[in-house]
């Protein structure tokens, strides 16, 4: 990925917001209603794909105008993309598709800004976003030890815990001669959205929970190695090490994730994947800031 690339993704990310149409061929007429909620679409001669995730806009698939004509035992057969394979797989496949084309080639979110001329990456903002994701794991990994809901203890030592990991780099930092800034609004408020949220809706946590490691794993790898290449020499952050084999850490969680949605009625889990765009918002801000 080069620099302008680079900038392009990280420009795009806050501004995932909007409605989005989940639709492999989309054939749509859009109407404006505030609602939020997910309608999947049940027709059994189109793909298992779709199913359209309503924001501020309504978007009416054409495709469900013949469901509507298809026999009644048909139209309760509800399809969720992803839903074969377990729960993981469904928020997944919403995560995907908030993704702009140029971040990962599942995504289909139109990129919001302009790509940045050009730029150049300074330790103080890296700094200033490694503080700001020390802060939401270290909330992240106090709220799944308290356990205020009975599921949290599920996600206890996966192993993808990361606030350790930032505290060994942010004390490097400190060794090099570098000052550690103190947390920003972006971590503040994503900190506070997800203490608050974990007390009341666990399905939503889960949601926020889910995104902030997984996403780590993958975007957030590509981008880690890209600063360090062009401001640290190279140098690896413990950030981005794991201990044992990452795929199947990630499995185990995906593993209990699922069982845990298991238990969960149709309209939770609908509840769970609404909440991806939030997550998307917050953690774009705390990204933003490498830019900062
Ligand atoms: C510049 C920003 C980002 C870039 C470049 C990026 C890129 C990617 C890429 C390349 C993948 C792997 C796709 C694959 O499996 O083929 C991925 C996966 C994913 N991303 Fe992002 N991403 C970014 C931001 C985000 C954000 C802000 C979130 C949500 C908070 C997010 C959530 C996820 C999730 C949940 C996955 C699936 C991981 C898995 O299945 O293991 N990403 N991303």
């Amino acid at each position: 990925m080069n620099t302008q690339l680079f900038t392009s993704r990280m420009a795009s990310i806050p501004s995932i917001s909007q409605s989005q149409l989940i639709l492999k061929k989309p054939q749509f007429i859009s109407s404006t209603k505030s609602s939020l909620f997910m309608t999947p679409i049940s027709k059994p001669t189109q793909s298992l794909n779709l199913f359209v995730l309503k924001t501020k806009k309504v978007v009416v698939a054409a495709a469900e105008t013949t469901a509507a004509s298809a026999p009644e035992e048909e139209k309760s057969k509800k399809r969720y993309p992803g839903e074969g394979k377990g729960f993981v797989e469904e928020m997944r496949f919403v995560a995907m598709k908030l993704h702009t084309k140029d971040q990962a080639k599942e995504g289909e979110k139109q990129a919001q800004e302009k790509p940045l001329p050009k730029w150049e990456f300074t330790v103080d903002g890296y700094l200033k976003f490694l503080v700001d994701s020390k802060l939401v794991y270290d909330t992240l990994e106090k709220i799944v030890d308290k356990a205020d809901f009975p599921e949290y203890a599920e996600f206890r030592n996966t192993g993808l815990e990361r606030a350790e990991s930032l505290a060994k780099d942010l004390a490097w930092f400190k060794e090099q001669g570098y000052t550690i800034p103190e947390p920003s609004s972006p971590g503040l408020n994503y900190s506070a959205y997800v203490e608050e949220l974990s007390k009341k809706d666990p399905q939503a946590f889960i949601c926020h929970f889910y995104n902030t490691y997984f996403a780590h794993s993958a975007g957030g790898r590509m981008i880690g190695k890209k600063v360090a290449e062009k401001i640290l020499n190279g140098k690896e952050l413990e950030f981005y090490k794991w201990d044992g084999d990452l795929s199947q850490l990630l499995q185990n969680v995906r593993d209990k994730l699922n069982t845990v949605a298991e238990n969960w009625t149709r309209e939770e889990k609908n509840h769970c994947l609404e909440e991806t765009e939030k997550s998307f918002k917050f953690s774009g801000e705390i990204l933003r800031l490498i830019l900062s």
